[in-house]
């Protein structure tokens, strides 16, 4: 698969990354067996995918032990991107919390690279906004252990363009990671140009809006009764879903799966680096590199945007 380079790094990704959040399984998605999710990271590297996301809370360590254990064979062929700053008291949602302080960041990079089994973390990546630490001291801290080399690139998650200034201030952000779909355009007002303008990598989360820009029906999604899951359905209007019909009447002279076409046209959207798919299933896998090889003609490219439009205007930040 052909590579991009990662905003202004010497990080050289392909345009599909492995969401490491689903294999995490509980509490936010169903358990699934060890050995397959690391068959699944292994088929992932062997159909040519090298950017792997995870982030701590994701299974509570789970995601980034077993990604650390499927990569050992191929860690230097590939990018890793994890996270800090979301943190828990015992196992559940509700015990999350946010700290993306200097005392807690010290201690998380260590507890990632042990988890991770790897020294050095290519892409670290701050949650969430934390407001109750200056932001000042988290990009300090973050410098710090770059120049210790625990990590060789850091950026943000789910920042503004206005927290993403601020932080700016005090160090060189590398990455933004935040949700874009061809349901959720909210970005493109003033985040991606951002992005572009001072070549920051942007890793688009949430791409297939979690099952639902695929061959998925909604109410087979509600019925699989996953939380990360329904989090997302309530954000599917009466609009929105018939949006999604008459997007997926668009993709069908493509010949491919609805999530294949999903993908082709996210990769290809202005600002996108790559699209951060999350799966449990190989065949998924497969359909999302099937999605790096089709190309979506300019006037169906026009139709999309026309159809989506209406509906994302109301949601624009
Ligand atoms: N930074 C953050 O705050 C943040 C937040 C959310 C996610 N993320 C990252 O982004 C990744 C992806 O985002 P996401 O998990 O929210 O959403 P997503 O990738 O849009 O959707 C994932 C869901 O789509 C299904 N799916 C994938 N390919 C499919 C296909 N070809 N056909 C049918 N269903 C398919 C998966 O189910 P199957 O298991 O059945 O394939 C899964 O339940 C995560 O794994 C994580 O690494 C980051």
């Amino acid at each position: 698969m052909k590579t991009r380079q990662f905003g202004n790094t010497d990080l050289f990704i392909t345009p599909i990354t492995f969401g490491a959040w689903e294999i995490g399984g509980e509490p936010f998605y169903k358990n699934m067996p060890e050995n397959d999710s690391i068959a699944l990271i292994t088929g992932a590297y062997e159909l040519g995918v090298n950017f792997f996301d995870t982030a701590p809370v994701y299974g509570f360590g789970h995601s980034e032990r077993v990604l650390g254990k499927a990569i050992k064979k191929f860690r230097d062929k590939i990018v890793i991107s994890t996270k800090c700053g979301l943190c828990w008291k015992e196992n559940s949602i509700a015990a999350i919390y946010k700290d993306a302080s200097k005392k807690s960041i010290l201690g998380e990079i260590d507890e990632s690279r042990k988890r991770l089994d790897t020294d050095v973390i290519d892409l670290y990546l701050v949650h969430w906004p934390d407001e109750n630490t200056p932001i000042g001291q988290t990009i300090e801290t973050l410098e710090s252990i770059k120049a210790q080399g625990k990590i060789k690139h850091y950026g943000l998650s789910n920042f503004t363009t206005l927290q993403i200034k601020e932080a700016a201030a005090y160090g060189s952000i590398s990455a933004l990671q935040s949700p874009y779909s061809m349901m959720n355009l909210k970005l493109e007002n003033s985040e991606l140009p951002y992005c572009i303008e001072n070549r920051i990598g942007f890793q688009a989360y949430s791409p297939l809006h979690r099952g639902v820009l695929t061959d998925k029906t909604i109410e087979a999604l509600r019925e699989s009764g996953q939380p990360a899951i329904n989090w997302i359905l309530d954000s599917m209007t009466v609009e929105k879903t018939q949006q999604v019909l008459d997007i997926k009447e668009v993709s069908m002279s493509y010949g491919v799966s609805f999530a294949s076409f999903v993908t082709a046209w996210t990769i290809t959207q202005p600002g996108i680096t790559t699209a951060i798919i999350g799966t449990t299933k190989m065949q998924h896998i497969k359909e999302a590199v099937e999605g790096t090889l089709i190309t979506i003609n300019t006037e169906d490219a026009l139709t999309i945007r026309n159809i989506i439009k209406e509906g994302n205007e109301h949601g624009q930040k």
